[in-house]
This record gives structure tokens, sequence and C-alpha cells, in this order.
């Protein structure tokens, strides 16, 4: 199989194409399109890049002359390329509703006329927005509130549209949230890590007692690839890892593993329209095959410790454009 994979320096994105590569070997060629965000950094790919069998092309999914040269001799896609940051989404949404909605219009665009035989879109359970009772399934009606998912739920509808309309072999999933190695230290399980081994505050948005669904980032690539060959076109599908926990779990797991002081918590202010919780019913999946890790609490500990022994990854990352970002959506909260 030859595949484009888009945003694969980003984090899922690169922990996909390590997933192929170690299942399929020499079987698969991959093409790995990404315009080089500051989220998007080649070292996520280290060891990968001399292989024969993988070429990375530097660019935006919005330009097309781009697209058209990366998915040449694609017979499939997984579009992972997006802006993904709540918190940057609410600073600037511009950037969200270009790529997120437009860089989907330019890859389908091109996807139709190379007739690649799948296509998947990679969406986010944040299309559906808060659930404060029971678990969403595919059939619940979408109602994103920020900036992020109305671009995510833009995108996603598009790839939709394309196979009713045109026909495109579109497959649609809809994770929860990802954690694992390679992760951009702005999202919580990171930046609440590394602010802990700086001996900084970690800085709890309102009460903490937000719920997410947390994902081994490995399940997520598993999910996809086995979506990518079982997946029926035109179908969306969620993907969950069954571990619902509040914000206030993760971090004091973080404290605990890493041995550091539960004053280091601070409560700041909270994001504007932050969703309370997000519970996913993934019986479609699992239905194909699909089973998430049980051992939540060991591969949450695995990946805390992955990043205690990467300082040298997350130390480039935080030293640079992070810097003012980090200014601008903490400075005035934590003084
Ligand atoms: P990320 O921010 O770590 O990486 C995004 C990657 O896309 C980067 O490498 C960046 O350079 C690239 N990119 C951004 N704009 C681009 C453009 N215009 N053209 C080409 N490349 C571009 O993101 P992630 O957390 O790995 O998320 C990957 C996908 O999974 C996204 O579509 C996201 O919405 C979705 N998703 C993420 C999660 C999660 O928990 N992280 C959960 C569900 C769904
Ligand atoms: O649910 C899937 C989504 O998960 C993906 O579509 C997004 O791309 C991904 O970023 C993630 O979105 P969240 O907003 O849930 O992730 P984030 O890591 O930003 O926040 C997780 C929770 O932690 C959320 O309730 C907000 C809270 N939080 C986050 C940060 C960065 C804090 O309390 N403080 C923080 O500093």
């Amino acid at each position: 199989m030859k595949i484009l994979v888009t945003g694969g320096c980003g984090f899922i994105g690169a922990n996909f194409i390590r997933h192929l590569f170690s299942v399929h070997g020499d079987g698969v060629d991959i093409v790995n399109l990404d315009k080089l965000t500051y989220a998007g950094n080649p070292k996520n790919l280290a060891g990968i890049d001399a292989r024969p069998n993988y070429r990375f092309v530097q660019g935006d999914i919005c330009d097309a002359d781009a697209v058209r040269e990366a998915m040449a001799d694609s017979e499939a896609v997984v579009n992972f390329a997006a802006e993904t940051h709540v918190d940057r989404s609410i600073l600037g949404p511009d950037s969200f509703l270009r790529t997120d909605i437009l860089g989907v219009f330019v890859l389908l665009e091109e996807a139709l006329k190379r007739k690649v035989k799948a296509f998947v879109q990679v969406s986010t359970d944040e299309v559906y927005g808060e659930c404060l009772e029971g678990s969403f399934d595919e059939e619940a009606t979408l109602n994103p509130r920020s900036p992020y998912s109305a671009s995510k739920a833009g995108g996603d509808r598009l790839a939709y549209s394309y196979f009713h309309t045109y026909g495109a072999p579109v497959v649609i999933t809809r994770a929860s949230n990802n954690f694992g190695p390679y992760q951009y230290p702005e999202k919580l399980v990171p930046l609440f890590v590394t602010n802990a081994l700086e001996d900084k505050p970690l800085p709890v948005y309102g009460d903490g007692m937000q719920v997410r669904d947390w994902l081994f980032v490995e399940d997520h690539c598993r999910a996809i690839a086995l979506l990518l060959e079982k997946g029926t076109p035109g179908e969306a599908y969620n993907i969950g890892g069954g571990n619902e926990r509040t914000n206030m779990v993760i971090t004091r797991a973080i404290l605990k593993t890493l041995g550091k002081p539960e004053s280091l918590i601070q409560y700041v202010k909270d994001r504007p329209a932050h969703d309370r919780r997000y519970s996913l019913n993934f019986d479609k999946v699992r239905a194909l095959g699909y089973v998430p890790s049980a051992d939540f609490e060991a591969k949450l500990e695995a990946t805390i410790l992955w990043y205690r022994d990467h300082a040298e990854w997350w130390k480039e990352l935080k030293s640079g454009e992070f810097r003012q970002y980090y200014e601008t959506q903490y400075g005035k909260r934590i003084r």
C-alpha cells in the first residue's frame, strides 16, 4: 500500500508512521506531507527518515500544487494535518479555519482526481461538544463550541459530503484525548509533566473536574490502521480509550509519579466555553476488532517517564516560540 500521511511530523501522525513501519516494514510506502508549523517536528521521526520507502514533503495541505506532488502515487490518504490546540484557536481562529476546513477541501479534490482507494479524515470527539450524561455514539448531534472544534466539524462534514456527492471513499474517525510520547508540550499531559520537572506551577483551569476519555496514542494508531482497511466509506467511527478521568486525577498522578509536591498545583481562570465532559460510545469500531489497552495507569506512568527521560526533546521546544505563547496564554492567569 502507498499511503499519503499528512501532518506526520506532529504527535499522532509521527506515532502513526512509526506504527505502520513497525507492522509492515518494507511492505508499505509512506509520503509525509507536513507544513512544519510550530507543532511539526522532524525529530519526532528520527530514525525513520533514512528508510527508502519513506519520503518527506514540506508543504501546506491548502496548497493544491504541494498536495498534487505529494499525492502523486498514493492509493490511500490519512489526514492528520490540522491546527489542534483549543486555547490557540481562542487566541486566533484564522489558521484553524484555513487548515482544518480549506485544507481538507484541497485534499479531497486531489483524492478524487487520483481515484484513491481510501481517505481517512481524522476528526475528533470535540465535534459533539460536551456530554454531561451518558456517552455519544456516531449519530449524536454535532455541537462544537470552540473555533477548533467548529473547524474540525467543518472538515468532518465536508469529507462526508464528498462521499455522498462524489463517491469519495471517505472514512471519518472521532477520537478522544490522546496521550503518549512526542506530544507538543502545550497540551495537558506534556505541559504539566514538563512544568513539574522544572518546578513550575501546573495551571489547572477552573476547578479541574472536567472529564476526558484518555486514549493511549498507540491504541489510536491501531484503530486508524484498522479503519483504513475495514472502515465502511461514508461512515464515522468513534475511537475511545475507556479511561474517563478528571483533570485533577491526571494532575495528581503526574506529581506522584515524579515525586513532586501538590503545592505546584495552581488553579487559574477557566478556558472560555470549556467543555465539561467528553464521553464516547465506541462499540462500532470495537465490532471491527479494536480493543483499547487495559492498563491505563501503567501507560500514563510510562508516558510521564518518557518525558522525564527525553528532556532534550522538550527543552528545545519550550525554549522557542513557546515562550511567547506561554506568556500570552498563562502570564496574567498565573500572576
Ligand atoms: P499536532 O498539533 O501535534 O500536529 C499537527 C501536525 O500537522 C504538525 O506536524 C503540523 O506541522 C501539521 N500541519 C498543521 N497545519 C498544516 C498544514 N496547513 N499543512 C500541512 N501540515 C500541517 O496534532 P495531533 O495532536 O497529532 O493531532 C493530529 C490530528 O488528530 C488532528 O487532525 C487532530 O484534530 C486530531 N485529533 C487529535 C487528538 C489529540 O488528543 N491530540 C484527538 C482526536 C483527534
Ligand atoms: O478530545 C480530543 C481533543 O483533545 C483533540 O481534538 C485536541 O486536538 C486535543 O488538543 C485535545 O483537546 P483538549 O482541549 O481536551 O486538550 P488539552 O490538553 O488542551 O486539555 C485537556 C484538559 O485539560 C482540558 O479540560 C483543559 C485542561 N487544561 C489544559 C491545559 C493546557 C488545564 O486545566 N490547563 C492547561 O494548562
